[in-house]
């Protein structure tokens, strides 16, 4: 199974991907915690990645084609498939991503979108967001605020804020999204892949709706 997921930053790709996954033994693949990983280790493409990524830019389709296309060879993701969380995010990496999958004889099977244009709710959510440093849980401030301030639920580690989750930074997100990956909506819709979901509702409503749509409950 490969599916895509869309939407806005904040609209809680991640947070439901990762329940999916845990949950059915699916692979979840984000580009943007690629990117950050690369950054952590001091690679040269986290390097290069780093200045865009804290801008709230894309990082171009070249770095990030290359990254996600060698993931996606590999023999785990071929066999098990995976949710795609982050990636394709603009036209030119949705036409990469078929043509990766026409090659390897794959084809994808829907693209889930998130949709809200409820702007003021995903800046709530995006700056209210906290990820631990050590076992990397998210939680947030707003939804979902944790037990005792500062510290993760789950291992007591330090909760911190995501360098672009900054109101600013996250305003500029939602601009490029809007500029640069709705268009991936009419190019799934013209395609006849995608399902449209309400990502505006509070809570994990949305997760049995996925799984319903895709079978998985
Ligand atoms: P990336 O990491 O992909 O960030 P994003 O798309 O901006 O997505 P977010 O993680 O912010 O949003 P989400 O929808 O996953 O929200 P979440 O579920 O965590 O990309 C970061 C950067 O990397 C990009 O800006 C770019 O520079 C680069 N990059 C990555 N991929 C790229 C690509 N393909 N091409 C070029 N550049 C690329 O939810 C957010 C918060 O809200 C959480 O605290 C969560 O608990 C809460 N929440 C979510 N849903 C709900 C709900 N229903 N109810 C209550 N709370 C909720």
């Amino acid at each position: 199974m490969r599916i895509v997921l869309l939407g806005a930053p904040g609209a809680g790709k991640g947070t439901h991907c990762k329940r999916i996954a845990d949950r059915y033994g699916v692979l979840h693949l984000s580009s943007g915690d690629i990117l950050r990983r690369e950054r952590a280790a001091g690679t040269e493409l986290g390097r290069k990645a780093q200045g865009y990524m804290d801008a709230g830019a894309l990082v171009p389709d070249e770095l990030v084609g290359a990254v996600v296309a060698a993931r996606l060879a590999e023999d785990e993701i071929r066999r098990r498939g995976c949710f795609l969380d982050g990636f394709p995010r603009t036209l030119v990496q949705a036409r990469l991503f078929e043509r990766l999958l026409a090659e390897a004889g794959l084809a994808l099977d829907r693209v889930i979108l998130m949709a809200t244009d409820d702007v003021d709710r995903l800046i709530k959510r995006l700056t209210g967001r906290r990820v631990c440093g050590q076992c990397r849980a998210v939680c947030n401030l707003v939804y979902s605020p944790p037990r005792q301030p500062g510290r993760c639920d789950h291992c007591g580690g330090p909760l911190e804020q995501r360098g672009d989750d900054t109101e600013p930074t996250a305003r500029e997100r939602l601009r490029v999204y809007a500029e640069q990956t709705e268009p991936l909506v009419r190019f799934y819709e013209e395609r006849g892949l995608l399902l449209r979901l309400d990502a505006a509702r509070e809570g994990l409503e949305l997760l049995s709706e996925v799984s319903l749509a895709l079978g998985l409950s």
